[in-house]
């Protein structure tokens, strides 16, 4: 069928471009700040797409003037912008940067952020339209909402429109996500609270609807009929860096699996959404999350591991416990994987196996769909298991692209088949480049444009899929160890040969 514009007025590919706004980003002196939401806005800016009265003000105690804070952000924009440094850009820019200095509990900070917020709407045409980005650790988040509803500056006023927007964890648990939520929800609307995940923003995660509602081929095969099971990696070179107050005690379940890798599986086993507008779409995952089996036991269906030290890159690395911060007798994980499956008639019976870690082999994010092998009766290969099974490999980054795996003949005068790859890479395919995750985000939450971002509902899913392995793993002793550069520790293995499956070696 053609497209026919008055079936969908809302074309999502028209310019998204945002409308009057100012943000403030409470915690601008943090590394978040510093290395993404600040080169993100700066490369909005350089593309075009910011209002040009957009103005930033950053909120946190140092003592800095505005001229302070205006050379900070050019400082981490000449460090971690993605477009080179143009100085008539920075300029226009540079003429809404605001700096109100204050803490996160006194009401005084934030009544001089209402004077400045007021100038900036009669300077810059902000409309009083107000997003604040709370980088912060959660538990501030209510105090600084109270404050911000207090200084009159949290409720939607004569048109103009208050966002709040929060990082994870969103919670430890499904019980302390959904406190903090009353929290939030408590000053803003349900709609006026955009919880990042930054995964959503990243262009390969959403090509995940492109690839499967976009296409007609991989329908008829995406379900229990075709697919043996699923394989969702998250794999890191670096280890816990210089984030020991943020890891420690959160793990690498709580950290990236709650959120970024159960969002993978939802978007990979969700149906067709009515449209791609944000209630459709998270309606849809939500189905997905609440349909995911509970984990009857946890032993079978988890692994979990500590990186040690030794080498990595002919470099020498420390262990977890010796890191700096790191208490010596800490038990957070630093790797973990799941056993997962959905209980749809579309996925009845097919594992997903959902795996994270830290000082792995390598950096990779990739979804690997994998196939049931063919009869076989004519390829003895395939028969012994030699040639591995078809796979549609979704490569989200570093080499982001999606490739296929299928057995292809052998040239020569006999009949042998082996393994060859067909792929699809965005540098080959695309003149443009892909925008950073955060500039999506941003983007998105200016425009009040939601369907990247996640419902609370699929938050308190994705605790409630992983609480029961966090309970066990909290009577469980001291994870198990693992070699840097390695790809996680043995149980790991165990957990796919319990079902005669081994794990990709991305
Ligand atoms: C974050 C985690 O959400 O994602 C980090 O807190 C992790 O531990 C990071 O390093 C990885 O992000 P990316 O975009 O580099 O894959």
């Amino acid at each position: 069928m053609r497209y026919n514009p008055l079936r969908d007025p809302a074309d999502r590919r028209l310019a998204r471009l945002a409308g009057p706004s100012a943000l403030v980003i409470f915690g601008v002196t943090g590394d978040l700040a510093r290395k993404k939401l600040i080169p993100a806005i700066y490369d909005l800016a350089a593309g075009g797409l910011l209002h040009p009265g957009f103005s930033v003000v950053g909120y946190g105690r140092r003592p800095w003037s505005d001229e302070q804070f205006q050379e900070e952000v050019a400082q981490s924009v000449h460090s971690h912008a993605r477009e080179a440094f143009d100085e008539r850009v920075f300029e226009r820019l540079r003429a809404g940067l605001r700096f109100v200095e204050g803490s996160f509990s006194e009401p005084e900070g934030f009544s001089t952020l209402a004077t400045v917020l007021n100038e900036l709407a009669h300077t810059r045409g902000t409309g009083h339209n107000h997003a604040y980005y709370l980088s912060i650790p959660p538990g501030q988040f209510p105090v600084v909402t109270q404050r911000l509803e207090e200084a009159g500056l949290a409720e939607d006023a004569g048109g103009a429109w208050r966002r709040v927007i929060v990082e994870k964890p969103f919670g430890s648990d499904e019980k302390t996500a959904a406190e903090l939520n009353l929290a939030l929800e408590r000053v803003f609307k349900p709609e006026s609270v955009f919880r990042i995940d930054h995964y959503l923003g990243k262009e390969t995660v959403q090509n995940l609807l492109a690839l499967r509602f976009a296409n007609s081929m991989y329908e008829p095969i995406w379900n229990a009929h075709y697919v043996d099971h699923v394989q969702i990696t998250m794999a890191e070179e670096i280890g816990v860096g210089s984030r020991a107050g943020y890891y420690d005690g959160i793990g690498a379940a709580r950290d990236v699996i709650q959120n970024h890798l159960l969002q993978l599986l939802a978007l990979t086993a969700m149906e067709e959404p009515g449209t791609l507008g944000a209630d459709d779409v998270r309606v849809e995952k939500e189905k997905v999350l609440a349909a995911v089996a509970p984990i009857a036991h946890p032993p079978s269906s988890s692994a979990r591991g500590q990186y040690l030290g030794g080498w990595q890159g002919g470099a020498a690395v420390a262990g977890y416990l010796d890191e700096d911060g790191i208490d010596h007798s800490s038990r957070t994980e630093t790797y973990a994987a799941l056993r997962l499956e959905v209980n749809t008639r579309r996925w009845q019976g097919v594992p997903f196996y959902l795996r994270t870690g830290k000082r792995l082999g390598r950096r990779v994010t990739e979804v690997a769909v994998v196939f049931k092998d063919s009869p076989g009766h004519l390829f003895p290969e395939i028969a012994h298991g030699e040639v591995g099974q078809n796979a549609l490999v979704i490569r989200v980054q570093p080499d982001e692209g999606v490739t296929m795996r299928f057995a292809s003949k052998v040239p020569g005068p006999d009949m042998q088949v082996r393994n060859v790859t067909m792929d699809f890479g965005y540098g080959h395919a695309f003149t443009e480049t892909s925008p950073e995750a955060y500039e999506r985000l941003i983007l998105d939450v200016l425009r009040g444009d939601a369907p990247l971002f996640p419902r609370q509902r699929e938050v308190e899913l994705s605790w409630h899929i992983l609480d029961p392995v966090l309970a066990h793993w909290e009577e469980q002793g001291t994870p198990e160890g693992y070699l840097p550069g390695t790809w996680g520790p043995a149980s790991a293995d165990q957990l796919l040969l319990r079902d005669n499956r081994v794990w990709r070696r991305p």
